[in-house]
């Protein structure tokens, strides 16, 4: 399952895992607005939401679910300075006629039910910030009058004749490709325009390199922290697992998958025997993609560890595969067959063996030269 997209994991060697993981780099150093990255693209949006969080322009935040899309809308707005709120809107949650008078206020009377008049939430954010979430969902008749609302910065409550002048910036928000949408005659082709005068594209974590890692640990020392267990930390293969999985949901599956990982753990260590089974199906093993690379933890690496590690987890595929028959395993490891005994027993690999193995071989004495 590892993509040809962006980044993929690291392949560490799985074989032991020795020492505590925890990121050496302190969180702040990657964090934009509470926005944690260290990937270059996510550079480019730091520096984007930068340029604009000053100005009146309107943001459109495209990405897929959970990338982020409402934390770069309150970046937006802290960066701002604006002096008022940020009123958050859900457009594909409320229905379409709720939808009009919760975004545009109503008249006492203006339909059966409206028993007084309300504000709306666009006023409720003058002087600051609307963020108009899953734009997409919004109707073609609400699409109109929002256009309006971007053209004339005024707007009209339903059910009366008043405009009210107001002073909002638009952060518009979809998972949707609005594009494709527009060609569908599903989105008007003006307000697209209007909305997206800064695009700002949120990467899918599997494009983000060394995000993982960073997240991984940035939020075990989040639940660490309100739960009063400072030592939680990754093994190194458990950090190594979660770098080669997929994450379809993003951010979000990542931090809720570490928010209940945390929760549940009994000790302070969490392994990849705390995952559950579709992360580990997911990650599978070393990966034989050609655009893999290999990660060095922000904590660094203790290099003959890891090669002692990695040479082990090799030599041991090859007991496993020959059923311990140590000269086909230095054949295939083109190994010199004592030196591959000499290897196993210097590392102490024959506790690996397992009973299955062992009853193929009982009369074999432990690091006899025998096979
Ligand atoms: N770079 C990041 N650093 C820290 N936390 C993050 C980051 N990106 C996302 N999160 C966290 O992940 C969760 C999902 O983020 P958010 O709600 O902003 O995503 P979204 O794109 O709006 O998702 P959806 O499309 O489902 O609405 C939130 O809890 C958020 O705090
Ligand atoms: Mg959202």
């Amino acid at each position: 399952m590892q993509g040809s997209l962006g980044c993929t994991a690291a392949s560490l060697p799985s074989f032991s895992a020795p020492t505590v993981q925890r990121s050496a780099a302190s969180p702040s150093q990657h964090s934009f607005v509470g926005i944690m990255s260290r990937c270059p693209k996510m550079r480019k949006v730091f520096s984007t939401l930068e340029k604009v969080s000053g100005t009146d322009a309107t943001v459109l935040v495209l990405g897929e679910s959970g990338t982020g899309k409402e934390l770069v809308a309150r970046a937006l707005h802290r960066l701002s300075g604006r002096k008022g709120k940020l009123v958050p809107v859900n457009c594909g949650a409320i229905p379409e006629e709720i939808l009009e008078s919760e975004l545009f206020g109503h008249e006492k009377g203006a339909f059966t039910g409206a028993t007084g008049s309300k504000v709306g939430r666009f006023q409720l954010a003058d002087g600051g910030t609307i963020f108009l979430d899953e734009i997409g969902e919004m109707s073609p008749k609400l699409q109109v009058k929002l256009l309006r609302v971007l053209q004339d910065q005024i707007i009209e409550p339903v059910g009366s004749t008043k405009s009210i002048p107001i002073d909002v910036r638009i952060v518009a928000a979809t998972n949707k490709d609005l594009r494709q949408e527009v060609k569908a005659g599903n989105f008007r082709e003006d307000l697209y325009y209007r909305l997206q005068v800064v695009p700002v594209q949120l990467p899918a974590l599997r494009e983000r390199c060394g995000d993982v890692e960073l997240l991984s640990n940035y939020f075990l020392e989040r639940e660490a922290e309100s739960l009063g267990r400072p030592g939680l930390h990754f093994t190194p293969d458990a950090l190594r697992t979660l770098m080669q999985f997929q994450w379809p949901g993003n951010v979000r599956e990542l931090e809720n998958l570490i928010r209940r990982l945390a929760v549940l753990s009994d000790g302070d260590g969490i392994t990849d025997e705390h995952f559950p089974e579709y992360i580990m199906e997911s990650s599978g093993g070393p990966s034989s993609d050609e655009t893999e690379v290999y990660e060095l933890p922000d904590s660094g690496l203790n290099f003959n560890d890891v090669v002692d590690s990695f040479e082990s987890n090799l030599i041991l595929k090859a007991l496993h595969r020959t059923e311990w028959n140590k000269k086909a395993a230095a054949n295939l490891l083109q190994l010199n067959r004592t030196t591959l005994v000499e290897k196993i027993k210097k590392k102490g690999l024959e506790k690996f063996r397992t009973e299955h193995e062992v009853s193929h071989d009982p009369i074999r004495p432990d690091f006899s030269m025998a096979n």
